[in-house]
């Protein structure tokens, strides 16, 4: 069985990204509103190595606890009930390669992942799960999609929890690979997605970061999946994320949805004063035939806000979930009026 990592994990930080960053915290899903263009990574790559200090963290924002700069990593610890630790990338790429250089937490049922997420709830998954210390899984959803869980894949792989590896995605608009160690693990065609319909197409921040799974206030099929019930006295639980190397195959400072499809054609990129729509660019794998205009003028959108995905209420599911997020908010809120 497979969830959203990202619509759970969402419902935990959002309790406490509403108290620390109300003002940025904006929440619009392009495929039934009119958004702000999303920032965009402006080159070809970027590359973070966390073991060089807290300058690493320059285009990461820490949207929930605090990651620690340590000499193996970006360190990102569960110590107690309500604890999600997560940085996001402060800017999206439209296609391209992430790779992932980290070592799980271990414990039971906690959740160290590497998430690809977009406006319309598009995500790439790598999620380990750390009452399995022999593999990790790979999920994907489409525009929030989460009627079947039958898209996650397991994969083995050595000692997670002890030992660093390389987990990446390489996305384009044809196919997803998950590759592990350099080797392609799992590959997901554009068709067999739904014909599309469920294929990840639009622009992804990349967020990482660790949950519990296993708390005991998480709904059963939850707790199942992440292999049991977490005992926090274990604790603490710490993920390590030594670096991440990031592609984007289509660089621009801004990205638009231009229509309410969510489909991969429809967003312009922009650069301040050019502009290019994927459908005429040839640097995408699987070039849409219709020609579309790439002409039409830019808007003035480059220095557009990003928007933070807080349409996880898009997803019906989501409502068992928000009780305890509203619990959290409210235990944070006391702590922060003592
Ligand atoms: C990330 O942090 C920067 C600077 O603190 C802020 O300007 C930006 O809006 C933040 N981005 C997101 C997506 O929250
Ligand atoms: C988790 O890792 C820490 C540090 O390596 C170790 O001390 C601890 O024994 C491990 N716990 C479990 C449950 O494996
Ligand atoms: C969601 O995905 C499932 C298949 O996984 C599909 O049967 C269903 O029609 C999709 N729903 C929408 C609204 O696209
Ligand atoms: C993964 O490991 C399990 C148990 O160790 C084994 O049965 C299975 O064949 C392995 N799968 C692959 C794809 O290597
Ligand atoms: C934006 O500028 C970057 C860096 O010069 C370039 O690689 C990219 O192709 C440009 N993108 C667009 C949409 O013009
Ligand atoms: C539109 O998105 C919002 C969240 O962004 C959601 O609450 C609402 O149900 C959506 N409406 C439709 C028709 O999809």
């Amino acid at each position: 069985m497979a969830v959203s990592s990202y619509l759970k994990w969402a419902a935990l930080t959002l309790a406490t990204a509403q108290l620390g960053a109300a003002q940025t915290y904006t929440s619009c899903n392009p495929l039934n509103a009119t958004c702000p263009a999303d920032t965009g990574l402006a080159k070809w790559e970027f590359n973070t190595d966390f073991t060089t200090g807290s300058s690493a963290f320059s285009k990461w924002n820490t949207t929930s606890g605090t990651v620690e700069s340590t000499s193996l990593g970006a360190k990102f610890t569960i110590s107690e009930q309500g604890d999600a630790p997560t940085i996001e990338s402060d800017f999206y790429i439209f296609f391209g390669r992430v790779e992932v250089k980290m070592r799980a937490a271990n414990g039971t049922g906690i959740i160290s992942t590497t998430v690809m997420e977009s406006d319309d709830l598009d995500e790439i998954d790598w999620e380990q799960i750390s009452t399995y210390d022999y593999s990790i899984e790979t999920d994907y959803f489409g525009k929030g999609n989460t009627t079947s869980y039958d898209r996650a894949t397991t994969v083995n792989v050595t000692t997670p929890e002890e030992t660093f590896h390389t987990y990446t995605v390489d996305w384009t608009s044809s196919r997803i690979e998950w590759i592990l160690d350099g080797e392609v693990v799992r590959t997901l065609e554009y068709a067999d997605a739904l014909n599309g319909e469920n294929y990840p197409q639009t622009p992804m921040r990349i967020k990482i970061g660790i949950w519990a799974g296993g708390d005991p206030d998480n709904g059963e099929g939850t707790i199942e999946w992440a292999g049991g019930e977490t005992d926090y006295t274990a604790g603490p639980f710490s993920m390590y994320v030594e670096s991440v190397k990031i592609i984007n195959y289509n660089p621009a400072s801004a990205y638009k949805y231009t229509d309410k499809t969510g489909a991969y054609t429809s967003i312009k990129a922009t650069n301040g004063t050019t502009s290019t729509n994927l459908a005429s660019s040839s640097s995408s794998a699987q070039a849409a035939s219709s020609s579309s205009s790439s002409s039409s003028k830019s808007s003035a959108s480059s220095s557009a806000s990003a928007s933070a995905s807080a349409s996880v209420s898009s997803a019906g599911w989501i409502a068992p979930y928000s009780a305890f997020a509203t619990i959290m908010a409210t235990l944070i809120a006391s702590v922060f009026l003592l």
